[in-house]
């Protein structure tokens, strides 16, 4: 008999494989052929997150770094449609039309490769390179992976489920429950982290993390646009700035097409926007517990530890 845990949490995801959980949102037969055989181009920039890492922030700043010259007209255009989630689609699971979410599409059958060839296509992911395009690594397109502290991370995401149709809310209790068995969507966050830091010195890699961001809002956009081989003046970067401030987003996202689809009643993608928010939502008993497991499943890889 499932718990009520269980039947909350997966009333609107499953088990993509044994130990990885996916939103019904993103589909397994999608994932498996048209997701892994994607046709990567030479020109796209790939962006590779865990789930509230910090996806829409550097999204929203690499399209802007990309369209420097053309920034406002780009706010018409909702994030999904500038930088698509690969992986999402396609759905009309009964759980999320029931609640008003319907016809999702393969995003990247529909939207990724109906872009015109030559303009550079910028890519999300939160999927693991064993179930990313086969030709990523082949083609080595320029990839920027965003990390951001785990425990954040989580707290992120319960928020997340309180704030989206596609997930049901869970109480923190249940979902810090869930992130410990391995159950929450897109597994574990230690895993993907490994997983993606096999490549991380390659030249077409480059990663940052979400609090070098918060730091130095300015300095990160630069190193981001020098990645992507735009140089951009020092008022170009600035707007870049403007444009991405977490409350110009916050105020821009509020007329996105569609949002009604997404974020129930009164929800936002911009919810609080700090480092170490986790403070607030862990106690000491729950912090130690994930720091003991964090511990032992970064042990090797010291150089990408949180030290919390
Ligand atoms: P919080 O829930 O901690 O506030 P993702 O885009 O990967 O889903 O990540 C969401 C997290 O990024 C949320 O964190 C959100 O508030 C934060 N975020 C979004 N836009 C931001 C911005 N412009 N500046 C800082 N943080 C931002």
């Amino acid at each position: 008999m499932a718990s009520s845990q269980e039947q909350k949490l997966f009333r609107k995801t499953y088990f993509f494989r044994p130990g990885y959980v996916l939103p019904v949102i993103m589909e397994k037969n999608n994932i498996e052929t048209v997701v892994k055989n994607f046709e990567v181009r030479d020109e796209d920039v790939f962006l590779v997150t865990y789930p509230k890492a910090g996806t829409n922030w550097t999204a929203e700043i690499i399209d802007a770094i990309q369209n420097i010259d053309n920034i406002d007209i780009l706010k018409e255009r909702s994030l999904m449609e500038k930088v698509p989630l690969l992986e999402l689609g396609p759905s009309t699971h009964p759980d999320l039309v029931e609640d008003g979410i319907t016809q999702v599409p393969s995003f990247a059958k529909v939207i990724l490769e109906t872009m015109p060839k030559g303009s550079p296509r910028r890519i999300a992911t939160h999927l693991r390179p064993d179930i990313a395009p086969v030709q990523l690594f082949e083609k080595k397109p320029k990839t920027i992976v965003v990390d951001r502290n785990p425990k954040d991370c989580l707290t992120s995401l319960y928020n997340w489920h309180l704030t989206v149709g596609f997930l049901d809310p869970l109480t923190w209790e249940e979902m810090f429950d869930a992130y410990m068995k391995g159950l929450t969507i897109f597994g574990d966050y230690c895993e993907f982290i490994k997983s993606w830091a096999e490549y991380k010195n390659e030249p077409w890699m480059f990663w940052i993390r979400y609090e070098d961001i918060k730091k130095d809002h300015k300095g990160s956009v630069k190193r981001i646009a020098d990645f992507m081989g735009k140089s951009l003046t020092d008022s170009q970067l600035d707007e870049v700035v403007r444009v991405t401030d977490f409350q110009y987003m916050k105020k821009a996202s509020e007329t996105i097409k569609g949002r009604e689809l997404v974020l129930r009643p009164g929800g936002t993608w911009q919810r609080k926007g700090v480092s170490g928010g986790w403070k607030n939502t862990f106690s000491v008993a729950q912090s130690e517990i994930f720091d003991k497991d964090y511990n032992e499943k970064m042990n090797g890889y010291e150089d990408l530890k949180y030290d919390f």
